[in-house]
């Protein structure tokens, strides 16, 4: 098969291991995919036990759906679940070969992040963040270790959407990013390098579209009708479903940061601050009609 660009010679490591930071919603299905496709045993860790335990039972249902549906018999499943495992204690990343962070998208927790991870992992471990808006440099700065930090970017459903972002900064050795195409084919995606640029490619493209819609809806257009409207694009989704997928306050951020690199290009809706300033975490309302609204 033809390579992709930019794989480097070195070998890649072996991944015994993976560790995922975080319990939230892209974390629960890294861990899940991680265990599926590598099967080795991956442990996920959040400051809260109950986020920890709200993932551990996604990663089940999900084994169970896949029991349902056929692809998995029950002793598969039951295997599969087990190979993932939760703390609220950073330490069981001890012996992980690769150690991927889906924290809050804020440069300051990322940071604190890595700096703790680097006082537990080994000093070649590979160090990835699915962030799909920061600075990788920015948060490899302070490390001792810079050179195994890489952006390992997936997209939302992880399940289904095949292409994984792997970003190398101007530090990042060769090894780790053989290491990340390696692990991307394990994972059956279509990885791409990019520059680590804001967004890298896809959300600078999407997030154009998204927040150009978002303006729209500022400017007094019903969010259903521009989803509508919308449709004959071929979308394979419309923008405010994705908008209920992502979750408000982590689009809203995406949308900063890009506001920040890029200024004007990148829209920042008010009337969505509003919505997440009242708590509103799902777009939709359903009608005793069964029409949708927006809140
Ligand atoms: N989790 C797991 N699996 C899911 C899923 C989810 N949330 N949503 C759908 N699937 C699975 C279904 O189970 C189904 O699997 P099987 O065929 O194995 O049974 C498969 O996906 C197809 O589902 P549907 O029949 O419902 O198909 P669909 O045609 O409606 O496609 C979709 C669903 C693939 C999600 C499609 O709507 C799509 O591609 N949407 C666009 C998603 C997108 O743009 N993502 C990028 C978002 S940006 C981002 O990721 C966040 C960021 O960086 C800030």
């Amino acid at each position: 098969a033809k390579q992709p660009a930019g794989v480097p010679e070195a070998a890649p490591r072996e991944i015994h291991k993976v560790g995922v930071v975080g319990a939230g919603l892209m974390a629960s299905q890294l861990a899940l995919v991680f265990a599926q496709q590598l099967q080795v045993p991956v442990v996920l860790t959040d400051l809260d036990q109950d986020r920890v335990d709200k993932a551990l039972d996604y990663v089940r249902d999900q084994t169970q759906k896949q029991l349902k549906k056929g692809r998995l018999n029950e002793e598969q499943a039951t295997a599969l679940a087990d190979l993932v495992t939760g703390s609220t204690d950073k330490s069981v990343y001890a012996d992980a070969d690769f150690v991927i962070e889906a924290v809050f998208e804020e440069i300051g927790v990322k940071k604190q992040v890595f700096a703790e991870l680097e006082e537990i992992i080994s000093s070649d471990a590979v160090l990835a963040t699915n962030t799909s808006s920061l600075s990788v440099t920015e948060m490899a700065a302070d490390l001792q270790h810079p050179e195994r930090v890489i952006g390992f970017h997936f997209f939302n459903p992880v399940a289904v959407m095949p292409l994984i972002e792997i970003a190398r900064t101007a530090q990042t050795a060769d090894e780790p990013i053989a290491t990340a195409f390696a692990l991307a084919a394990k994972l059956r995606k279509t990885p791409v390098l990019t520059k680590d640029a804001t967004a890298f490619v896809v959300n600078r493209v999407l997030l154009r579209l998204m927040a150009e819609v978002q303006k729209t809806f500022d400017e007094g257009t019903d969010a259903r009708t521009a989803d509508e409207a919308l449709k004959p694009l071929g979308l394979p989704m419309t923008p405010f479903d994705l908008l209920a997928m992502v979750g408000l306050p982590v689009a809203q951020h995406v949308t900063e940061s890009l506001h920040a690199s890029f200024g004007e290009r990148f829209y920042v809706s008010s009337n969505l601050q509003a919505l997440i300033d009242h708590g509103v975490t799902e777009i939709w309302s359903i009608d005793a009609e069964g029409h949708k609204h927006i809140k």
